[in-house]
């Protein structure tokens, strides 16, 4: 039985990455997806993908930013499929990085608007189709940087993805009485395109590699399973956490 069958999910970030890889995924396990992205044309490239293969997907370009695109992914999960069940809250970006005496005001409120405000605008549509359906499962993209590791030059994107935990913890408590379950997902370094200015040398990605306990990144699709494990039935008992899906970076010592 897949594992999200007559599940309506919406997956942003989905032209790329984890994204890309947890649509992927989430059309296998039976989903009816909404597909957000800025970028159309991958995306509706991603929709007949999923279409060939007998699963059903619907593309909304946009811009996680704006307020009425979080609007109409949730719209288009009600005319499309009757619902909204998941949300996987995923677009996310480097933003300015850099000493931070040199960040401009404009990039730390760049980076903080596509990494958190855009999760909280995505949540504020979603949770009214979720209690309408008497539950669902909230899931952000947060990151292990910012929670249990520090690094320099990164202060924007580390804030917005620690806010990402606090927004969780305030969501789960919130929302948990009316069924809706609402998580973190804290990948590793992954490899994708968003990581390419981590590891823009041979020795940055040793270093980043050697960061690791398993010493190497992650695959897109060993996020996307955790993902799934947290979209799915299979977490029922699981609200609030951050999940750490890290390749062992924030416990090693090596
Ligand atoms: N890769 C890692 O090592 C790593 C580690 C921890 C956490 N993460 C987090 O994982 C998430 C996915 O990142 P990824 O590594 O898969 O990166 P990626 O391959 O670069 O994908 C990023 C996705 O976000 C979308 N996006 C970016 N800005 C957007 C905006 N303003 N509006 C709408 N969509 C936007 C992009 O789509 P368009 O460009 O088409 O709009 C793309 O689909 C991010 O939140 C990232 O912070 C990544």
């Amino acid at each position: 039985m897949p594992q999200l069958a007559n599940k309506t999910a919406i997956v942003t970030g989905a032209s790329s990455g984890i994204g890309l890889s947890t649509a992927k995924l989430f059309a296998r396990e039976g989903a009816n997806l909404i597909l957000s992205a800025r970028r159309s044309g991958i995306l509706d490239a991603l929709v007949a993908e999923i279409e060939a293969v007998g699963g059903r997907a619907v593309a909304v370009a946009g811009d996680v930013r704006e307020e009425a695109h979080a609007a109409a992914l949730v719209r288009a999960a009600v005319e499309n499929f009757g619902g909204l069940d998941i949300a996987f809250n995923n677009a996310g970006s480097n933003g300015e990085m850099g000493p931070t005496p040199e960040i401009s005001l404009a990039g730390w409120n760049e980076t903080l608007a596509v990494n958190l405000t855009g999760a909280f605008l995505g949540a504020k549509h979603q949770i009214p189709a979720m209690l309408a359906r008497g539950g669902g499962s909230l899931i952000f993209t947060s990151s292990f940087v910012g929670h249990t590791a520090g690094f320099p030059g990164v202060a924007a994107y580390a804030a917005s993805k620690a806010g990402l935990i606090g927004l969780t913890r305030a969501l789960a408590v919130e929302f948990g009485p009316q069924g809706v379950r609402v998580n973190a997902l804290l990948p590793g370094g992954t490899d994708t395109p968003l990581a390419e200015a981590w590891v823009a040398t041979p020795e940055a990605l040793s270093f980043v590699e050697g960061l690791h306990g398993l010493k190497r990144r992650a695959r897109p699709e060993e996020i996307a399973r955790s993902a799934l494990y947290l979209a799915s039935d299979a977490s029922s008992f699981t609200t609030g956490i951050a999940l750490l899906a890290d390749g062992g970076i924030s416990i090693n010592r090596t």
